[in-house]
């Protein structure tokens, strides 16, 4: 099973994030953008997994406590050079805690901890969205007119909200996309 824990995003927020990417959209006809229901912040990927129920035990004893998270402005990774992830930002800063927890948690089962924790809500990949390009994969022209569009528009507000859970996901490959399962919730205190 493909893995991966996360925060989800209130639907209020889903919503705004939705308008600003159907503004998008038809000025970008060849980018491909993820579908609102898949709107998520990823806390740790942890890929191909044979035992989820080991994965389930770490997790469940973790305790840390609900925290606010805003959600404002867009950005690419790794830069505006050579985009590979459209994002917007998750300003949140209880939430690295949180993620260095998971962290911690799995690293006895062999997961090796993050370098870096740069919470993000992916809109759209270029390519794979992998950080480097995969072999023979272009960087289709419509991108680059995203981030000219982006370069000159106002910063987009999307709201705040309080994360009171977290989950284990299951991530589906399939040609036409990734489809996400939520296999448990862990809930965080107050
Ligand atoms: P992304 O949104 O920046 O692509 C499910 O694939 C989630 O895990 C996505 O949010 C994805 O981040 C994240 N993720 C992190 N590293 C990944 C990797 N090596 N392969 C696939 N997904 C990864």
């Amino acid at each position: 099973m493909r893995l991966f824990v996360a925060i989800d995003i209130d639907e209020a927020i889903e919503q705004r994030l939705d308008d600003y990417v159907r503004t998008l959209q038809p000025k970008l006809p060849g980018v491909r953008f993820v579908r609102s229901s898949n709107y998520h912040v990823t806390l740790k990927f942890l890929g191909e997994v044979a035992s989820p129920d080991k994965v389930l035990e770490q997790l469940r004893p973790l305790r840390a406590s609900a925290f606010e998270v805003a959600v404002r402005g867009v950005g690419f990774f790794p830069d505006q050079r050579a985009p590979r992830v459209f994002w917007a930002g998750v300003d949140a800063p209880s939430m690295a805690g949180l993620a260095r927890l998971v962290d911690q948690a799995l690293e006895g089962l062999g997961f090796a901890p993050e370098r870096e924790f740069h919470p993000h809500l992916t809109l759209a990949r270029n390519g794979s969205g992998r950080p480097r390009p995969v072999r023979g994969e272009r960087s289709p022209e419509s991108f680059a007119q995203l981030c000219r569009i982006v370069a000159s528009s106002p910063a987009p507000e999307f709201g705040t909200m309080t994360a009171h859970n977290f989950f284990l996901y299951e991530s589906r490959l399939s040609p036409g996309g990734a489809s996400y399962h939520k296999l448990e919730s862990f809930a965080l205190a107050g």
